[in-house]
Parts: C-alpha cells; sequence; structure tokens
C-alpha cells in the first residue's frame, strides 16, 4: 500500500438474497475478508467490514416466481438464513444489513440524483422487449431463446449459460418471455446512461498505473493478475454509456423528483454496491460514530472482496459512480477469488449440487474451522480450485489433527503431567538454552526472535491477501513445534536430564500461547478453546497480535512461569470414511433426484404456477399411463434410486426413481402408479431408465405416489 492508512474500509459482496450460503460464496468474498478483518483488529487497526443482502434484481423475482411467493417473502426468508449461517461460520462483519432497508433507499436515491443534477448521466431512447401480456418491460434474464453464438435453445438475454457468451437480448433467436411465454415485442423506452466511454481515460489509468489525476492513489502492482486483466479487457474493448435505470416493479425508485421516473427503478448494479455505504451508516448510527471517514476521507483504504464474476461493477463501475459524485474515495484493492467446483464440477444452486453450510454447521456441530480450515487451503485466489469430502478429510486428519491438534496437545497434556499444569521455569543460562533448544533457533539468545519472524512471515502474507500461504506459514510453526518435541523427546529425558526438558517444555508452551492468537482469523472457534486451555481470556482482545509481537521481539515470555493451564482436551477430531461417504451420497442423491425426477418445484400459492403457461398440444405430447409396480430394487452406493419395473399392460418396463428415502423396495410392490411413458430413455447409474413416476411433493418434502382413484387397469391412458 502506498500509505499508512489511518483507517480500513472492508465489504464483502452482498449476496442476493435467493438461496442459501454456499461453500462457494465463502471461498469467493467472506472467508478471505474475514481473515483480512480479523488480522486488521488484532493488529490494533481501525477496521468496519460491512455486507448485507442484496435484495433487487431479477435474480429476486425470479426465485420468487419459481416459489411461487412474493418478492417481499423471498427477501425476507434468505436474508435471516444468510445472516444465521455467517454468524455460525464465524463471519465477523460489523453489520449484515439489506438493500430493502430505507436508509439504503435514501442513499441510494441520493446518490443517483447527485449525478444526475451535476448532469453526469445521458438521456437515451432505446427499443427494448416488453410483454404484452404480462404487461411490462422484460430485466434481461426474463427473456430465453436461442443463442446466437452456440445454439443452445434455453439461452438467458444476458448470457448464455452453455457458451459462456455476454449477450444482449435483442441477440437472442426466438426470444420468448419467461413470465407469459409470449413473444415479446420492442418498445421504446427512456433510461438514464452512465457514460462509462468517458471516463475510460482515467480509469485506464487508475486501474493499469494506480494513480489518479497523475497522483500516486495505490500500488497497481499489488493487484491480482485476473482482476488486472478482465479489467483491461473491458477497457480495450472500449467502454460503453450503461444504462442505470430499468423498467420494472421490484427494486428502488429513481427519484420521484427527476422528470420521466415513474415506473423505473434503479438498476440493481448501481444500488447494490451503495449498500455497502448504507451499511456503514447503519454501523455508525448503532454505534455512535460518524459513517464518512470511511467513505470520504483519503486516509482510509478501501478493500472490496468479492468474486470474480463482479469484477467490472467493482473496478470499472462503480469507481465510476463514486467519482462522478465527487465526494468518496475509491478502492485500493479488490481482490476477487476465482471460482470454487465441487467434486468436479461446477457449483450450482438450481441443482442442488452445492455443500451449504446452514446444513454443514448443523450435520457437523463444532466442526466449523475444520470447513474454514479447508476452504482457505484450497482458496481460489489465482485461478478455480477444487472442493471434495476426501480432500476435507485429509486436511483435517493429516493437519489439523495430526499436526496442529498433536502438537499442542502433546505439550498440554506434558505440561500437566510434569509440572501439575504450570509453566515451568528454567535455567536461563544462554549457553545451557542454546543446546537444549537445538530445532529452533533465535531463542537460546534469550529473545524469541525466531517466533517473532515466523508469524511475521504470516502476517505479510495476510497483507498481501495471500492467504494460502498465510495457512501454510502458520502450520509450519506447529510442525516446527512438532519437531522440537520430536526431538528432544522430553518423555525419554524427562528423568536424566529434567533441566533440559524445562526449557523445552516452555518454549513449546510459548508456541502454543503465540498460536492461540494467531490460528484466531483463520479459525476463531479453535483459538477460543485454545486459550480457555491455556487459561488465558478466550476473547482476544483489540490488537493482542500486535502486542505479542511486541513481547516477542523484546524477548518476553507470551506464557509467564508460573502461570497454571486449564484442563486440555483434542482441538480437533479425526474425519471418518463414513462421514465422507455420507456427505457423497448427499450429494449424488440431491443430483439424482433431480435427475429422475423433475419434481422439484417447490408448492405453488394457490392459484399461482411458477412454471411458463403451455399450450394443450404441449400436454398433448406426454403419454401418461397407469403403471403398476412388480419389482423394485435399491441400487447400489446410491441412496435415494430405486430400479422399479412396471407392468404397463402390455409390457413391462423399467424405471429408475429416487425415491428411496420415502418407501421400501419390498412396501410398494402392486402399488399403483402414473408414468409417463414417453419420456426420452436415460442412463442413470448404469439402469436405462424407461420413463418417470410421477409423484406428489408434500409440503414437509416427502414424496407420494399418484394413482386412479379406485384403481384402474394397467396401461390405462390418463389425460
Ligand atoms: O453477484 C452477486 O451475488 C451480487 N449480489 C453481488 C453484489 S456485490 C455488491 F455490489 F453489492
Ligand atoms: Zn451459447
Amino acid at each position: 500500500m502506498h500509505f499508512s492508512p489511518e483507517r480500513y474500509m472492508v465489504t464483502s459482496a452482498l449476496p442476493y438474497a435467493n438461496g442459501p450460503l454456499h461453500i462457494g460464496h465463502l471461498a469467493g468474498a467472506y472467508l478471505s475478508a474475514d481473515i483480512y478483518v480479523r488480522f486488521l483488529r488484532l493488529m490494533g487497526k481501525e477496521v468496519v467490514y460491512a455486507c448485507g443482502s442484496d435484495e433487487h434484481g431479477a435474480a429476486i423475482t425470479l426465485r420468487a416466481m419459481k416459489e411461487g411467493t412474493t418478492p417481499q417473502s423471498i427477501i425476507d426468508k434468505y436474508h435471516d438464513l444468510f445472516k444465521v449461517a455467517f454468524e455460525k461460520i464465524g463471519i465477523s462483519f460489523d453489520i449484515y444489513h439489506r438493500t430493502s432497508a430505507k436508509i439504503h433507499h435514501e442513499t441510494a436515491q441520493e446518490i443517483f440524483k447527485t449525478l444526475y443534477d451535476k448532469g453526469e448521466f445521458i438521456e437515451r431512447e432505446s427499443e427494448q422487449y416488453y410483454d404484452e401480456e404480462a404487461k411490462q418491460f422484460l430485466a434481461d434474464r426474463y427473456i430465453k431463446g436461442t443463442c446466437p453464438k452456440c445454439g443452445h435453445e434455453e439461452a438467458f438475454g444476458d448470457q448464455c449459460e452453455k457458451c459462456g457468451s455476454a449477450l444482449s437480448p435483442t441477440e437472442l433467436i426466438a426470444p420468448q418471455s419467461t413470465l407469459s411465454g409470449s413473444t415479446p415485442v420492442l418498445r421504446k423506452t427512456t433510461h438514464w446512461y452512465l457514460p462509462l466511454d468517458k471516463y475510460e481515460d482515467w480509469l485506464r489509468e487508475w486501474i493499469t498505473t494506480g494513480k489518479l489525476e497523475g497522483q500516486e492513489h495505490h500500488d497497481a502492482s499489488a493487484w491480482k493478475n485476473h482482476v488486472l486483466g478482465q479489467c483491461k479487457s473491458w477497457i480495450d474493448g472500449g467502454l460503453q454509456p450503461r444504462s442505470m435505470t430499468r423498467d420494472l416493479d421490484w427494486g428502488i425508485d429513481v427519484p420521484p423528483e427527476i422528470q420521466g421516473s415513474e415506473g423505473k427503478k434503479l438498476y440493481v448494479w448501481m444500488d447494490a454496491p451503495i449498500g455497502y455505504i448504507s451499511a456503514t451508516k447503519q454501523w455508525a448510527l448503532e454505534n455512535g460514530k460518524d459513517w464518512k471517514p470511511y467513505w470520504q476521507d483519503e486516509k482510509t483504504a478501501l478493500i472490496h472482496f468479492i468474486g470474480k464474476d463482479n469484477i467490472v461493477f467493482h473496478c470499472l463501475i462503480f469507481p465510476a459512480i463514486l467519482k462522478a459524485h465527487g465526494a468518496y474515495i475509491l478502492p485500493v484493492n479488490v481482490p476477487a477469488n476465482q471460482f470454487v467446483n465441487l467434486e468436479g464440477r461446477k457449483l450450482s444452486t438450481s441443482r442442488n449440487w452445492a455443500v451449504w453450510v446452514n446444513e454443514y454447521v448443523e450435520e457437523l456441530p463444532g466442526k466449523e474451522d475444520e470447513l474454514r480450515y479447508h476452504m482457505i487451503k484450497n482458496m481460489p485466489e489465482q485461478r478455480d480450485s477444487e472442493f471434495t469430502w476426501k480432500g476435507y478429510q485429509e486436511s483435517v486428519n493429516n493437519e489439523l489433527v495430526n499436526n496442529l491438534a498433536n502438537f499442542i496437545n502433546r505439550v498440554l497434556v506434558l505440561t500437566h503431567k510434569y509440572y501439575d499444569g504450570v509453566v515451568p521455569a528454567f535455567n536461563e543460562n544462554e549457553a545451557f538454552i542454546s543446546a537444549a533448544t537445538q530445532d529452533y533457533d533465535g531463542y537460546h539468545d534469550g529473545e524469541m526472535l525466531q517466533l517473532h519472524d515466523d508469524l511475521q512471515e504470516i502476517n505479510e502474507h495476510i497483507r498481501k491477501f495471500e492467504f494460502r500461504f498465510a495457512l501454510s506459514a502458520l502450520m509450519k510453526v506447529s510442525t516446527q513445534g512438532n519437531q522440537l518435541l520430536q526431538h528432544n523427546a522430553p518423555w525419554k529425558q524427562i528423568k536424566e536430564d529434567p533441566d533440559t526438558v524445562k526449557v523445552v517444555m516452555n518454549l513449546a508452551l510459548q508456541i502454543v500461547g503465540a498460536l492461540s492468537v494467531v490460528i484466531s482469523p483463520f479459525m476463531p472457534f479453535s483459538a477460543k478453546r485454545l486459550r480457555k486451555m491455556l487459561g488465558l481470556s478466550e476473547d482476544l482482545e483489540h490488537g493482542a497480535l500486535e502486542s505479542l509481537l511486541t513481547a516477542l521481539a523484546e524477548g518476553e515470555h507470551i506464557l509467564k512461569a508460573g502461570h497454571k493451564i486449564s484442563k486440555s482436551s483434542h482441538l480437533f477430531s479425526r474425519v471418518d470414511d463414513d462421514l465422507v461417504a455420507t456427505q457423497m451420497a448427499k450429494l449424488e442423491s440431491h443430483q439424482s433426484l433431480k435427475e429422475t425426477l423433475d419434481t422439484a418445484q417447490k408448492p405453488s400459492v394457490e392459484g399461482v404456477t411458477p412454471k411458463s403457461i403451455i399450450q394443450y398440444e404441449d400436454f398433448a405430447k406426454m403419454d401418461i399411463r397407469v403403471a403398476t409396480i412388480v419389482a423394485a430394487e435399491k441400487i447400489p452406493k446410491a441412496d435415494k434410486l430405486l430400479k422399479v419395473t412396471l407392468d404397463v399392460g402390455d409390457h413391462k418396463r423399467v424405471v429408475v426413481s429416487g425415491i428411496a428415502e420415502h418407501y421400501q423396495a419390498s412396501d410398494i410392490i402392486g402399488q399403483q402408479v402414473s408414468l409417463l411413458a414417453n419420456l426420452a430413455p436415460r442412463k442413470l447409474r448404469g439402469v436405462e431408465s424407461q420413463g418417470m413416476i410421477l409423484m406428489a411433493t408434500d409440503h414437509d418434502g416427502k414424496l407420494r405416489f399418484v394413482a386412479p382413484h379406485g384403481g384402474a387397469k394397467s396401461g390405462s391412458e390418463i389425460s
């Protein structure tokens, strides 16, 4: 950083309140920021860490449509879920706010109005798609059609998820409104555009050199390559004016005093990042502080933690808004992460291919830090990374249990055994210490310099947003501790050379004491547990790491001779194969269930169908028959799947059905079912499934057969 900040303003991307928190979110924008702010606090810095739910935009209204409910109930549900999940996994926001709050609407409108009054926007008429049946303009996400690049028939108006191309709705071939199924028409509408092209010169200079109007602003070489690369390629591609308003009914109103504002809402990407500012305002109100220095004083370091899909918004568009406003500072770094894949596949909320944080903490209570550790170790800092349950098991067993917990446990157990839990005093003769601590250079001169330097190495990596390196530097401290014990084998020497053992054990205790501070940004829950075992205050004070470093540099001990430690227990426990198998089966069953039964739609509110309208001809294409189950068996290694043989009147056929969690194979023989008989066959777990058994999903998620009342002959047509 080119200056010593007086304070830090740290943000994590506001997640859309349209689905629960998963490990992809964590790895992208939250764990990194959390380590960073916890570290800053321990270094005695002034920092505000703000986040909140992003509650506007098509992501929310689409979800509401899918769940057959209102945007308000969606945001309330997911805002609460996010808040709790973040707390449970230890993300230490100073405030977790929301963009539906009044203070946010006001802040966003004020910023919009300032830009408008300053004449920064250009007003422009254009043609956009309008749904004549639903009587509204369509957000890009509400339009589907054929991708002009790859021919995928289900591409969205803003992007084709098959080939990844960014699209505009008018590029789609055969566009269709997802609201009514009708073909949308182009209609004229007027919007306010941010002239990014006008800002291109300063944006280019700022991004590439770190200079703002010729003055040094930040160290551009400290930005990640992939972040710079993405920004440069946008700028080189030529920046275009970007519309900051939309014709929608869910979002923040364009300030009513602006002429022509009726029915117009702020573009969600204008509104969401302003959420960082309004969250800070709310924090200030709640804490009797002033929010302004955090956003408007040049001596503040503003840092945005985000995922790579948000780079352009945080590095180009939001800075352009802030600068156009005039009163705000710009970020000194945007350490975006890439994506994390799960067991070789892209994470997907809609396909339920994810590890959900609220489920994890419920199923594996007390193992929050194990997840944090493994995610930090595999953080996608420079490139995409991979989460596997096997990898999780290996990290926990080989590193947390065998290395860290083992070292700490040995030290604490031996301290209880040899010294009744009291930190031993020792012979402070230099030569004597030197001989006793051969594995730990720097201790012998009475100063704990080596330990000090080891901790500084961790800190340096954190300052550079290199959290993976920081974590491995942290584990090195514990590895060295283990070597110290291994080499000196106090358990062998305690009889013949108790004086040497005192030196070794004292040093080992100092290392454990230091660990109880430095593991805290990474593994805050374990830091607390460890501090309790050490008989220290569980909560670390603001500046605790800074004081620790000063103490070490001055040769002071962290745990003074005579200090009594508390009861010890293992800090981490092994992850067994069963846990891995259970989690894998759960993941796969989600997937299989989705593949076999496309009934994942949640029950809808009366009279509202979350699916789009179809014509009778579409319905008539389906051949639905009464069938009777004549045999059923479990499919090995697939907890949710049954192989079911059906009598369909004139023939038998096999269907793979995701109902094993709901029914025993032996209980369903003779059951009549409704069979979608002309579904294209597909192979599941090596078995060809010839159709689909239709099931009703009860409110509690239980699946039930749909059978003819009073029975009907197998093979009867259902229409
Ligand atoms: O991509 C997303 O999930 C957005 N909701 C991120 C918004 S970040 C910021 F602008 F608030
Ligand atoms: Zn495509």
